[in-house]
C-alpha cells in the first residue's frame, strides 16, 4: 500500500514486516547512490496493520469514507497512513497492530455489518447498581436483536470484592458468582479488563456514593474510556476537577453522562442544557430536589412522628445510606451546586448556605444511632408543621439558584395552591424560570428517588452513550 498526500512531503508504503529492514537499506541506498536532495528522514514504524473497506458499490456514495473513520475515531483508533485510489472501491488505512481487532469490530459496526458493542464495568452493586443489572438483563437481548447494540457486562466491584471476566458475565446469576468467586476488588484490574483491546467502546458506570470513585473519572475519561453516573460527589468537587471533566467529556472521545445525579431518572439537567444552549436567560431556578425530603414533607402532616416518617424511608432505599446526607440538606446543596455550574456558576458546596434539619449533636455516629435520637426533637417539628397548616401552607424542602441573587437551601412554606404543594411521594419538582418562560414557570415533576427509576436513568444514559457512539436506537 502506497500513501501520499497532495503536498508531495511524505511518501508511505506498508510492507509486510519480516521485509522491512531490506527495504529500508535498499531505500537508503538507492538515495545515497543518487545523491538524491531533499530526504530528511527515512523511518520503519513496525507493528502496523493494514485495514481495508472493500466494496463496488463504495464508488460514488458519499459518506463511506466517513463513517469508516467516525467509526475509528470513535473507538479511539489512530490512524498513521490512508490511501484510496480514483476507482473508490477500496480505503485502506495503516493503523497500530495492537487497536487491529478493536478497530474491525468498529468498523464492522460502523457500517452495520456486525454489533456495537460496549464493554461495561459497574461499580456498586447497591440498591441502584443492582436494579440496573436486572434491568439490563431484562433488556439487552431485545437491544441486541432490534437494534445491534451488544451490552457486555465484563466487571462488577463491591468495595472489597469484584467479578471479572473475558466473556460477557451472566446476568441473571451475577449474585451467586459474587458472593463464590470473588476476587479483591481492585479499580486498575477493573479498568484494564473493561477497557480491552478487542472492544471498540469501554464504560465504566459508577453507581457508588464515593468520592475515591469520582476522583478516578478523569484518569478513565483519559485513556479513553467512557463515564456514567448517578454519583454527585464528582460533580460537586473542586471547579477545577469539574471544569476538567466537563471539558474532557466535550473535546475527546470519551463521553461523561450524570443525567441521574440530579432529579434520577427526570429530564432535568437535559432540559436545562436545551434553555441554555439555545439561547434562553435563566432567572432562577427553584425545586424539591430531594426525593427523600419530598417524600418526607409530603407524609409529614403531623399525624406521626417525624423521626417515623424518617426511618421508613431509610428502610425503602429512598434515602441515601446515610439519610443524614438528606437531612442536612448536603444532598440538595449538591444538587444546587450541580445545577448552578451547568449555567456557568462558580459555586463551591462550602460557599452554598445549607440550612439543614439534623438536629445540632447528631451529626456523628452510626446511622440507627442517629435514628432512634432523632425521635427527641419530633416535637420541634410537629410545631414548624402545625404553624404552617394554620397559615393554609405546607413545609417543603427547596434549593434555589438565581444568577443575580444566588444560591440557597432551606425549609420553606407554601400555599397550598402552588405547584409546590402538589406532589406526591417521592416526587422531585424544579420551576424554571426564565426569558421565555417567564410568567409561566417551564415546570418538570415526577419521581425522583428509588432505585428503580435511578437505574432506569443510568440505563437511559447508556442507551445515549451508544447512540452518541453510532448505534441508531
Ligand atoms: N437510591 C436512590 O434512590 C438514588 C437516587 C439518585 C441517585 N442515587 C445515587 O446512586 C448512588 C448509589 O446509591 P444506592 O442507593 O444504590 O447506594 P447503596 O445501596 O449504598 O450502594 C452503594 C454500592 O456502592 C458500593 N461501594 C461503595 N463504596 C465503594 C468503593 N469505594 N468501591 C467499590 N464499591 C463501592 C457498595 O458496595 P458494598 O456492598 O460492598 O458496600 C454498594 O454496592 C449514590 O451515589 C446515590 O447518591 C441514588
Amino acid at each position: 500500500m502506497i500513501s501520499q498526500g497532495s503536498s508531495e512531503h511524505s511518501i508511505c508504503f506498508a510492507i509486510p514486516q519480516n521485509q522491512a529492514l531490506l527495504a529500508s537499506s535498499t531505500i537508503k541506498t538507492v538515495f545515497e547512490t543518487e545523491r538524491t536532495r531533499g530526504i530528511q528522514t527515512l523511518e520503519v514504524t513496525e507493528s502496523c496493520t493494514i485495514l481495508a473497506v472493500v466494496g463496488d458499490t463504495m464508488s460514488g456514495t458519499p459518506g463511506v469514507a466517513a463513517s469508516f473513520f467516525g467509526a475509528l475515531a470513535r473507538a479511539g483508533v489512530n490512524v498513521r497512513a490512508i490511501a484510496q485510489g480514483s476507482s473508490e472501491r477500496n480505503i485502506s488505512v495503516v493503523i497500530d497492530e495492537a487497536d487491529a481487532a478493536k478497530a474491525l469490530r468498529a468498523a464492522h459496526a460502523g457500517f452495520y455489518l456486525s454489533k456495537q458493542t460496549l464493554s461495561i464495568g459497574l461499580i456498586g452493586p447497591g440498591h441502584v447498581g443492582s436494579a440496573f443489572l436486572d434491568q439490563l438483563a431484562g433488556r439487552s437481548e431485545w437491544l441486541l436483536e432490534e437494534f445491534g447494540v451488544d451490552l457486555r457486562v465484563r466487571a462488577i466491584c463491591a468495595t472489597k470484592k469484584m467479578i471479572v471476566d473475558q466473556a460477557p458475565i451472566e446476568l441473571s446469576s451475577w449474585r451467586e458468582r459474587l458472593d463464590e468467586e470473588a476476587i479483591p476488588a481492585d479499580l486498575d484490574e477493573l479498568a484494564a479488563y473493561v477497557h480491552t483491546e478487542s472492544v471498540p467502546h469501554a464504560v465504566i458506570i459508577d453507581c457508588t456514593a464515593s468520592e475515591n470513585i469520582g476522583s478516578r473519572y478523569l484518569d478513565w475519561l483519559s485513556a479513553g474510556i467512557h463515564v456514567i453516573t448517578p454519583n454527585k460527589k464528582a460533580n460537586t468537587g473542586t471547579l477545577d476537577y469539574y471544569r476538567s471533566l466537563r471539558e474532557h467529556g466535550r473535546r475527546s472521545d470519551a463521553h461523561y453522562l450524570y443525567e441521574t445525579t440530579v432529579g434520577a431518572a427526570l429530564p432535568i439537567l437535559q432540559t436545562l442544557r436545551d434553555l441554555v444552549q439555545t439561547g434562553d436567560e435563566i432567572q432562577r431556578i427553584e425545586g424539591i430536589l430531594s426525593g427523600t425530603l419530598s417524600y418526607l414533607f409530603n407524609s409529614f402532616d403531623g399525624t406521626k412522628p417525624f423521626s417515623e416518617i424518617v426511618r421508613q424511608a431509610w428502610e425503602m432505599g429512598y434515602t441515601e445510606p446515610d439519610p443524614r446526607e438528606d437531612l442536612s440538606g448536603l444532598d440538595v446543596g449538591r444538587k444546587v451546586v450541580i445545577l448552578a455550574r451547568e449555567i456557568g456558576m462558580d459555586l463551591d458546596l462550602s460557599d452554598l448556605e445549607i440550612d439543614g434539619l439534623v438536629p445540632e449533636g447528631l451529626e456523628d455516629g452510626s446511622v440507627n444511632n442517629f435514628l432512634d435520637r432523632l425521635e427527641n426533637h419530633d416535637d420541634e417539628m410537629a410545631g414548624l408543621v402545625e404553624g404552617a397548616t394554620s397559615r393554609g401552607e405546607v413545609l417543603r424542602f427547596v434549593g434555589s439558584i438565581a444568577p443575580e441573587e444566588g444560591c440557597s437551601v432551606a425549609l420553606r412554606s407554601y400555599p397550598t395552591d402552588h405547584p409546590f404543594a402538589r406532589i406526591h411521594l417521592t416526587d422531585n419538582i424544579v420551576q424554571f424560570q426564565t426569558a421565555r418562560y417567564n410568567d409561566n414557570p417551564l415546570v418538570v415533576q415526577g419521581p425522583g428517588a428509588g432505585p428503580e427509576v435511578t437505574a432506569g436513568g443510568v440505563f437511559a444514559d447508556l442507551l445515549r452513550l451508544a447512540s452518541n457512539l453510532g448505534a441508531t436506537l
